[in-house]
């Protein structure tokens, strides 16, 4: 006998359907980290008439590119939707998740697999601060460069996507931090996205990520025990 499955569409439709307490996300001011990351929660349903400023969204994404990435090559690109057509271009492209034409902004997190390209304009600034000598910085570039630079494209891929992930988290922690809610989304077509927005060959989709008021809290949080997922020392 086949075990009952559903469609991408389905699958996504019906979590944004999940029952919630039905109450506004908790709306933070100047919360601590914990509290920040306790509730922060995927919100689905927005208030479609907040638009969110260019000043609050620099401001998150300013907090976001403040996180770790591999050998400080930041790979990670922003593409910020905020005009309603192209958001409705994205929504059938997004299995119709509605929060992409509700939320005030879908931020796409792209990750450059060519991003060690940057790494003489990143360690010349280590430079003019005095933290590095010239010489130091032609060796450490030339070495990035060869060694991100030969990496096959699986692993090239891994490294952008590894970094691509956590400024996603701590993008979403800002936004919580400043008031505001996200939804991050892997349910997207890839090709259909970098094809009807342009996306650049060595822009690699990490998430499409939903900004803005949220309008219902996300639905109750649901964690393994921690126990059961963790390990002291070795497996
Ligand atoms: C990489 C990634 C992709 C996700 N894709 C979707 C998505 O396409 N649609 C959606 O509604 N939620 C999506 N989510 C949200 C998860 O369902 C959610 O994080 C999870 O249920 C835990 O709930 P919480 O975020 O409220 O703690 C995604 C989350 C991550 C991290």
């Amino acid at each position: 006998m086949t075990k009952k499955t559903m469609s991408t569409e389905d699958y996504l439709t019906k979590v944004s359907e999940m029952k919630t307490s039905g109450e506004k996300p908790t709306k933070l001011t100047d919360a601590d980290f914990f509290t920040v990351a306790r509730e922060r929660r995927s919100v689905r349903q927005y208030n479609p008439d907040f638009i969110i400023s260019d000043e609050d969204i620099r401001e998150i994404l300013e907090i976001a590119i403040q996180a770790p990435s591999s050998s400080n090559i930041q790979p990670w690109r922003f593409c910020v939707i905020k005009d309603q057509k192209a958001k409705e271009e994205l929504l059938p492209i997004a299995n119709n998740q509605k929060q992409i034409v509700t939320a005030s902004v879908v931020i796409a997190v792209l990750a450059d697999i060519e991003g060690y390209k940057k790494a003489d304009e990143i360690y010349g600034k280590l430079v003019s601060k005095g933290i590095m000598t010239e010489e130091i910085k032609e060796t450490y570039v030339n070495t990035i460069v060869s060694h991100y630079g030969n990496l096959d494209s699986e692993n090239a891929i891994k490294v952008a996507m590894t970094d691509g992930g956590l400024v996603s988290m701590q993008l979403m922690l800002a936004a919580k931090a400043k008031g505001f809610d996200t939804v991050a989304m892997g349910g997207f077509d890839e090709n259909k996205f970098v094809e009807a927005f342009n996306v650049p060959k060595n822009l690699k989709p990490v998430m499409l990520i939903s900004l803005g008021e949220g309008a219902v809290a996300g639905f109750e949080k649901v964690r393994l025990p921690l126990d059961s997922i963790l390990t002291w020392n070795k497996f």
